[in-house]
């Protein structure tokens, strides 16, 4: 079983309700699971921590939302060693912007790995164009990701 702490990057929600989805969801299999909102280095502790779904939206054209930003901020500035971490994306975007599709999922996920983090698994792309449940493909894309933990 492992201990999931799930960081969201959202404005209007969405990015929120997946992850309540999947906290519920892997809760239920037995994992630990706790979520992250707003830039809490004490809270996020990504030190004593091992697994990490990234969830987020791209906001304005192609940036990351606002409370997510400052979690960006700080690791890109900062630069701890995550070699111990290994993590997933859900990257929630639009295709209609086409340019910049995903585009803040895309970030977070350069940064961990930057940071010497190890992806498991693809990072999930929703497009709220043709995919209106978010949480839906998340939990279809959770239950392979599970088995990879
Ligand atoms: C003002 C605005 C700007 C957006 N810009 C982008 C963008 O640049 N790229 C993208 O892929 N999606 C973009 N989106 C789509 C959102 O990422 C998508 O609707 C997502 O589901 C919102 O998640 P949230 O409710 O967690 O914020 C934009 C949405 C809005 C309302």
């Amino acid at each position: 079983m492992a201990d999931i702490l799930i960081v969201v990057g959202t404005e209007s929600g969405n990015a929120q309700m997946v992850a309540e989805c999947l906290q519920d969801e892997f809760e239920g299999k037995g994992h630990g699971v706790e979520i992250l909102d707003q830039w809490d280095p004490g809270q996020a502790n990504l030190a004593g921590r091992e697994t990490v779904l990234i969830c987020c939206a791209t906001h304005g054209m192609g940036d990351l939302p606002s409370n997510i930003q400052p979690m960006y901020d700080e690791l890109d500035g900062s630069k701890p060693d995550l070699s111990h971490l290994r993590y997933g994306v859900i990257a929630l975007g639009d295709q209609t912007y086409y340019d910049t599709f995903c585009k803040a999922g895309q970030e977070m996920d350069g940064l961990f790995n930057r940071l010497g983090a190890r992806r498991v698994g693809e990072r999930l792309e929703v497009d709220a164009s043709t995919q209106p449940l978010p949480d839906e493909e998340a939990l279809k894309w959770a239950e392979e990701w599970e088995t990879l933990l």
